[in-house]
């Protein structure tokens, strides 16, 4: 090679490492549909590239889990709008956890974690499932040393937050590529924005939905058809699980969990906090009947009278909050 094409390429190398690294510092602002609110900051973690690349990975690494057997995604599954299909999740060396696996959307959005809501802050989330014995069973120490081990993080962590690999960027990358799990482009968002029709039956069941008559939105209610609250529906006449006294320790709260969100709800079967009912047709039932009488049920929960035909037009307005745009999102996907 002559002199001046060893010099010139030299010249194009560092020319496009450096844009690639420009590239990977340039800041995200993800697309936020229209009726949301604006995503609010996560201070001293701002969206970029890089981060995102890094959480996402993390995601899906099992070095995270104590005997390298499982990842973030063995429990939550994209094409479910990432929750899990068994009832309670199973953990390292087949351990099964206690409750239902939440889907993963909107998550910057919300200001409380998990079914008691345990968590206030997402960045600092994942430390449950890292160290839950049921779950990863790990702690965030090792998982440091693993993934130091492996000699395949330096470099990403070093681009993502000119860090070496520490407990703190992983928590923030896993932050950033859950912050940019957002859905909301499902047919009832088409509609809303005028793009689509409701057939009869999607149209009386969004009215039955928003009526006073059976008192949905009241708690499911808002661009995320969820209050971000804890109540009790009245699925059981005494509860295994305390949920939210869990937390808080009062008795007022025994039995009341998060409220979650409806979007996605018929592909994140089965439902409520054990994941004990397999189907909606099921849960509508529960609804109609108006539950258990549990001393904490909310008293919006009454039974409905609600017709066979209502039942239906309910149930098809729910099929109408899927967002197939999400649960295919190849931005999402290893
Ligand atoms: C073994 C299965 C399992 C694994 C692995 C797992 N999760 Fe979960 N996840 C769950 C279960 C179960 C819940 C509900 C727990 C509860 O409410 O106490 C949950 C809840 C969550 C929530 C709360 C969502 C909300 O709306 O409140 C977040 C966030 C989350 N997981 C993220 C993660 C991340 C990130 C990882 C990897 C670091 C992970 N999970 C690994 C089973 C798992
Ligand atoms: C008082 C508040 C409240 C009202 C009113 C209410 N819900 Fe719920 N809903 C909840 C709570 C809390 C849960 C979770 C309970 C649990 O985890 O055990 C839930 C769970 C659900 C689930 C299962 C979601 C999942 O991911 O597991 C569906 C579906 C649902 N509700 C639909 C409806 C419909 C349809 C109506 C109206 C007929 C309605 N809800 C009225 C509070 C309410």
């Amino acid at each position: 090679m002559s002199r001046r094409l060893i010099i010139l390429s030299c010249f194009v190398f560092f020319a496009c490492s450096k844009d690639a690294i420009l590239e990977d510092q340039v800041i995200v602002r993800p697309e936020i549909p229209s009726g949301f609110p604006s995503l609010p900051d996560s201070p001293g973690n701002q969206l970029t590239a890089a981060r995102i690349k890094l959480g996402k990975r993390l995601f899906f690494e099992k070095l995270l889990s104590n005997d390298n057997s499982i990842s973030c995604s063995s429990c939550h599954f994209q094409q479910l709008a990432f929750s899990d299909p068994s009832p309670t999740s199973l953990g390292i060396q087949g351990q099964i956890g206690f409750r239902n696996a939440q889907p993963l959307f909107n998550l910057g959005f919300k200001e409380h974690f998990f079914r008691d809501g345990g968590v206030n802050n997402l960045r600092l989330s994942s430390l449950n499932p890292i160290s839950n014995p049921n779950e990863m069973g790990s702690d965030i120490v090792s998982v440091i040393k693993r993934l130091k081990a492996s000699g395949r993080y330096a470099d990403d962590f070093q681009l993502a937050y000119q860090d070496t690999i520490s407990a703190l960027s992983i928590l923030n990358a896993l932050e950033c590529f859950q912050r940019i799990l957002i859905s909301g482009n499902s047919k009832f968002d088409q509609w809303k924005r005028g793009e689509t029709e409701l057939n009869a039956s999607e149209e009386l069941g969004r009215n039955l939905f928003f009526s006073s008559r059976t008192n949905c939105s009241s708690c499911h209610g808002g661009f995320n058809f969820s209050s971000d609250d804890f109540k009790s529906n009245g699925l059981f006449e005494t509860y295994a699980d305390s949920g939210r006294q869990r937390i808080t320790t009062l008795a007022s709260d025994r039995g009341k969990f998060a409220i979650p969100s409806l979007r996605n709800i018929s592909v994140t079967a089965p439902y409520m906090h054990n994941g004990g009912i397999e189907t909606l047709e099921d849960v509508l039932s529960l609804y109609n009947e108006g539950g258990t009488n549990f001393e904490n049920k909310d008293e919006l929960i009454q039974p409905l009278n609600l017709t066979d035909t209502e039942i239906a037009a309910l149930l098809d307005f729910l099929l109408t909050l899927k967002d197939d745009s999400f649960l295919n999102n190849p931005a999402y996907k290893q």
